[in-house]
């Protein structure tokens, strides 16, 4: 196995850890929805839930194994305790799958030790060994996650992933699981791991990261620059507390900064190659998708799927647009889906956007008008927050074409 790959692989969790928040419990048939959907997103692996949670998840596991786990398709994973009922749970969930991941965690932070698992580290050191062994007894594709390893004492945490990976670990996994690290730090984590870890060399390195300090996406980033080469994250960034590190943000900024993030994959700094295996093109439609299906409502201001992220309000910013969309704009709207930016009219649009919307519209005004249609348009501006188009035909209409 290249456990350096040139590419970042994308791990989804969307229908594990993302499913993890209040409010946003999906069916069976809703979760195959969306596992189809992030198939043709080009994810490279599905975490389809928690096998042995309670039976529907099993059977979600189990049937996104059948249905989109194809030998053509992504890795299907489930995940599961070190303990061997729910590696086994996994196992048999994940029979059908053509590419098949257990991955199974366990806790390696002091406070989690002491107040949670009420284990010592020697204990937790041989359930590892013990666990990934048993795991690899049923798939060849096994990862491990030692919990909380943000806030785990390195030394302890290096002698934890050696473990893992003497015993078959093929891809070990840095959970952030409290959303407590800064960049640098975690960066910082990552590089201690591969200077630290005799093995690393034999296992893929992957980041997950919580939200709670809005920093999981800056985090993961500069794991990458450190050797991450797996990122774990969710559609529109939904999970446990203040959610996951969100995939779209990832994908985007490994997108748009790809000749930042070449060197670090080992490829010459202008490579037009794209980092990950994800069709941009599909992004908006997926974080429709889950938002709808979740009922988890995506902020209007959220990074890009977000209703503003490709809207300019402001007359200047509408104006350099119109005139070149690059003075605003670092991402084309169409990488993602979407079929164009939005100007959206308000009382700060200048009369160049003005006049390009009536021309959109079909509307051709001579200067006068068009100087009588924008003093118009304005005063209809400071009472409505938006200016929809029928507003704009109405004011042509009844202001211009009747005068
Ligand atoms: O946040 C976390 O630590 C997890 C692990 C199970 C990987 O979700
Ligand atoms: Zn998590």
């Amino acid at each position: 196995m290249n456990t350096q790959p040139d590419r970042i692989i994308i791990f989804d969790t969307t229908l594990r850890d993302g499913e993890q928040c209040p409010g946003a419990t999906l069916n069976v048939d809703e979760k195959l929805l969306i596992a189809k959907q992030l198939a043709r997103l080009g994810v490279d692996i599905i975490e389809a839930g928690f096998a042995v949670a309670s039976p529907g998840d099993f059977e979600a596991v189990n049937r996104i194994a059948q249905t989109v786990g194809t030998a053509d398709g992504p890795t299907i994973c489930s995940l599961a305790r070190a303990v061997k009922k729910d590696i086994q749970t996994a196992a048999e969930a994940l029979k059908p799958a053509a590419k098949p991941r257990i991955h199974t965690f366990i806790a390696t932070s002091d406070i989690h030790l002491q107040y949670k698992l009420k284990k010592t580290r020697s204990e937790v050191l041989a359930i590892t060994e013990e666990m990934v062994a048993y795991a690899k007894s049923f798939v060849d594709d096994v990862e491990f996650s030692p919990e909380d390893a943000g806030r785990s004492d390195p030394e302890f945490l290096y002698q934890v992933l050696e473990r893992a990976i003497a015993a078959g670990a093929t891809t070990v996994n840095i959970p952030d699981t409290v959303g407590y690290t800064t960049p640098a730090e975690f960066g910082g984590i990552i590089k201690g791991i591969k200077e630290n870890v005799p093995n690393i060399d034999k296992a893929i390195i992957s980041v997950h990261g919580h939200n709670d300090l809005g920093l999981a996406v800056a985090n993961f980033l500069e794991a990458v620059k450190n050797g991450a080469r797996q990122l774990e994250c969710t559609i529109n960034g939904i999970g446990e507390r203040a959610g996951n590190a969100a995939l779209e943000e990832l994908v985007m900024a490994l997108h748009v900064r790809r000749q930042y993030y070449n060197p670090y994959l080992g490829r010459p700094v202008d490579s037009e190659e794209s980092l990950t295996n994800i069709d941009t093109q599909q992004i908006y439609k997926t974080s429709r998708l889950v938002s709808n299906l979740t009922g988890m409502l995506v902020q209007p201001n959220k990074a890009i799927v977000g209703a503003n992220a490709f809207a300019h309000e402001s007359g200047i910013h509408q104006d350099g647009v119109l005139k070149n969309k690059l003075t605003y704009e670092i991402m084309d709207a169409q990488l993602i889906g979407l079929n164009n930016n939005q100007i959206v009219l308000g009382k700060h649009s200048g009369r160049h956007a003005f006049g390009a919307r009536l021309k959109e519209l079909g509307f051709e005004l001579a200067e006068s008008e068009l100087n009588k249609a924008f003093i118009k348009f304005k005063e209809v501006a400071d009472k409505k927050k938006e200016i929809s188009d029928w507003d704009l035909e109405a004011i042509v209409n009844d202001e211009i074409q009747q005068a």
